[in-house]
Parts: C-alpha cells; structure tokens; sequence
C-alpha cells in the first residue's frame, strides 16, 4: 500500500520547538499564514488529533483527516472532520484515489511516524533558539534544500530572522 504524493508542512524555531500547550508557540512569522493558505489551497490536510484540537475550526476550502485511536471521541469544531481514522495505514488506505493534494499538518506524534512517506517537506525556521514550549520537532528526513527565502519573526516582542525552505525528500519511503 502506498500513500500519493504528500508533501509535509511545518514550523520550528532553532530549538525546535513547535507547539506549546497545545497552541503554537508565542511567535508572529511575517507570510507564513499566507503561504500556508496558498500551499494548501484545496489540498486534503491529514492531522493528529490534538493539531484537530487545536484548530478553531474547519479550515475553508480543505478536507480534514483525523487520525486517532479514539474514533469515537473527537471532538466536532461545529462539523466533524471529513474522516477519522484510527493509523497511519488506515489513513494511507482511506487516501487511495480520494486525493493527489495532500499535506501533512501536525503534529510531532504525525510528523515523526509520517515525515518519510513525504516527497515535500515545507519548513519555516524562525532563527531564535530560546523559544518557550512543550513539543518538540525538526524533520531528519535526507533531503535537498530547493528553494529558500528569508522573512522576518516577532518573538515576544523582539524581531529575529526566519526562513521559508522546500525540501525535497530523497528517499520516500514506498511501502506502508
Ligand atoms: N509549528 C507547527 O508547524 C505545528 C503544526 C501543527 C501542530 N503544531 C503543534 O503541535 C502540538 C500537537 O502535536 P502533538 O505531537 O502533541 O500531537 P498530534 O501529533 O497533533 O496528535 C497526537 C494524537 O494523534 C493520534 N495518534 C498519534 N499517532 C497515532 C497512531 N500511530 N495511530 C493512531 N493515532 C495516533 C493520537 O490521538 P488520540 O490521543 O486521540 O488517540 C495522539 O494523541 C500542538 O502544540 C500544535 O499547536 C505545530
């Protein structure tokens, strides 16, 4: 069994955190709302149930897949996500033939079990190493930098540099 083309989206800072109390961290990243709205834009967004949780709602224009050993216990955001399943295999085969756009959304517990089925990983690094949370994550996929921008982080009030990065993964994991 084999997932389609999925491509894995994320942000770190230097000391690789990546969420705190089921949030993400304290940091304001100048275009990464508005990149992640572009790169997603009618793709299926495939999620650990707390990154579900975190969520206000549904995000417009995507489908939602939710993956939990709970099925019967995620919680509605005013409609439930278009699947919940309970592994990554059910997932990947849930996802045959449904979509070729699919991005991998969070969080750690996913990224860990699913970053070498990805061909993409989309990462934005925010260069301040002393940002405050409770999950941590840095992709250790081998992979080759594509294409890369800078931007600009606010962290608590202070100004640090941040960059956008495509990676592309050279070795996918083929099989699940
Ligand atoms: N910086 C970023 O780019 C970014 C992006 C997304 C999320 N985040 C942050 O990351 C944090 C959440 O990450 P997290 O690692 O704590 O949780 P997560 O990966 O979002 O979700 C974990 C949950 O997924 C389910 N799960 C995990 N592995 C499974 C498996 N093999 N089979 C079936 N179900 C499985 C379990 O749900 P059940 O407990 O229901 O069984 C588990 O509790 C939040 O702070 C969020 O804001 C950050």
């Amino acid at each position: 069994m084999r997932f389609p083309p999925m491509t894995l989206i994320y942000a770190r800072s230097l000391n690789d955190v990546i969420g705190d109390g089921n949030n993400l961290p304290a940091w304001k990243i100048a275009g990464d709302l508005p990149r992640f709205k572009e790169l997603t834009k009618g793709a299926l967004l495939l999620m650990g149930r707390k990154t579900w949780d975190s969520l206000p709602r549904k995000l417009p224009g995507r489908k939602h897949m939710v993956i939990t050993r709970n099925i019967d216990q995620v919680e509605p955001k005013g409609e439930l996500p278009d699947w919940i399943v309970s592994s990554p295999l059910a997932a990947c085969q849930t996802l045959q033939g449904v979509s070729d756009k699919v991005f991998i959304i969070g969080g750690g517990q996913i990224y860990n079990v699913l970053q070498h089925y990805c061909t993409t990983i989309e990462e934005t690094v925010v260069m301040d190493n002393n940002v405050a949370g409770d999950v941590h994550w840095r992709h250790t996929a081998r992979t080759d930098i594509v294409a890369e921008s800078a931007t600009t982080a606010l962290v608590h009030g202070i100004s640090r540099n941040a960059f956008f990065r495509t990676h592309q993964v050279r070795t996918v994991w083929k099989d699940i």
